[in-house]
């Protein structure tokens, strides 16, 4: 019998236009190209410059016309829209509701989802439940990122790391074998400590004193948070491929949160599976926070074929990780 799932139907992604080179960040901290090339396998990634446009919506409503130019869909047609990002145009309104207003879906409701950089994940099993429910039929899972606006570039430790960019997919309801099958996600609430932002929330809300601390920038302990990645996300992957009784030869395709090569590198060596197997493109574009795994989607979508076992992996603050196991639902 032939299930009702939740499919990916389509994917858009987009990058601002400005190129941050190693180089360039090398002149205003103490670090150098071949490190950050060594320890974190980042070449470059991009950044939105107030030139080119403002706020996480913009890169979100960039993403809807790619994927619109290749997927067209009627946007009276979305009924929901779920936008993970920690780095909203505005407290509020949340990014949802001016992404609608931009792209004309006015038949939907919208939130935003803060979940770090586990927001894809969340918010696509999150879309994946409301189309099993019944109810909706049509979702935009959007998550993206200007973390340039969050990243304090004092910081050796995170600015070379991240980076701005945003990934969409439409998410529909099909009879069919493809589409989502599980989901395991897990938050422990234990990342106060040692990966925060804790400036502009309620407990300590935006003051000269939180500007003069710089609180209102991302920071992490890195040694602590890659271990807790590493583990996390292999435990997970591992945990879905067991209780969906399927085998790491079964899998085609491993997108990993893109957070460090080596955190990536050492999932897949815990996994056993070859590094070809995993989506890879921190090279160019950094740590987008939600936006890395619909932008690995977006640049794997030609090569990806109707019916792979895809198992999608993210770790982040909160601490918030997990895993979605999926079969792919298109050929490009
Ligand atoms: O998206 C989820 C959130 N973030 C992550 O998942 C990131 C997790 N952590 C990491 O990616 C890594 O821990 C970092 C990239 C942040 C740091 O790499 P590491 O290999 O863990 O470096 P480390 O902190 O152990 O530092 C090694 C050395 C230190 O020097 P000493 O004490 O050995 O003399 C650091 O001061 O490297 C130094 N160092 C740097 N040197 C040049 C740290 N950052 C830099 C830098 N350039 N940017």
């Amino acid at each position: 019998m032939v299930k009702l799932h939740a499919v990916i139907t389509g994917v858009g992604g987009y990058v601002p236009n400005y190129l941050l080179t190693n180089e360039e960040i090398s002149a205003y901290v103490d670090t150098s190209d071949e490190w950050i090339q060594q320890r974190i396998g980042i070449k470059e990634r991009r950044i939105l410059k107030p030139e080119e446009g403002i706020g996480v919506s913009y890169l979100a409503q960039k993403a809807i016309e790619d994927l619109q130019s290749k997927q067209p869909f009627n946007p009276l047609e979305i009924e929901a829209i779920i936008f993970a990002t920690s780095t909203p145009d505005y407290i509020l309104p949340g990014a949802a509701s001016l992404v609608a207003f931009k792209t004309g879906m006015n038949n939907a409701f919208g939130f935003d989802l803060s979940a770090a950089c586990s927001g894809f994940i969340y918010a696509l099993e999150t879309a994946n439940n409301f189309i099993l429910s019944g109810r909706y039929k049509k979702v935009i899972v959007i998550a993206g990122d200007v973390l340039s606006t969050v990243t304090d570039t004092m910081d050796r430790n995170t600015c070379p790391i991240f980076s701005d960019a945003c990934g969409v997919v439409l998410v529909e309801a099909k009879e069919s074998k493809e589409g989502i099958i599980d989901a395991v996600l897990h938050v422990d609430g234990d990342s106060v400590e040692n990966l925060h932002m804790l400036g502009g929330g309620s407990v300590n809300p935006a003051s000269h004193e939180t500007v003069d601390k710089r609180m209102h920038y991302i920071w992490q302990n890195g040694k602590v948070v890659f271990k807790k990645a590493v583990t996390s996300m292999a435990d997970a992957c591992n945990e879905i491929i067991q209780r969906n009784n399927i085998t790491k030869d079964d899998v085609k395709w491993i997108v990993p949160h893109q957070a460090n090569l080596r955190i990536i590198e050492a999932v897949a060596s815990r996994l056993d599976v070859p590094i070809s197997k995993v989506m890879v493109n921190i090279e160019k574009y950094g740590n987008s926070s939600a936006g890395t795994i619909p932008l690995c989607l977006w640049n794997w979508e030609k090569i990806m074929r109707k019916g792979d076992n895809v198992i999608l992996t993210a770790f982040g603050a909160g601490y918030t990780w997990g895993a979605i196991y999926l079969k792919w639902g298109y050929n490009a």
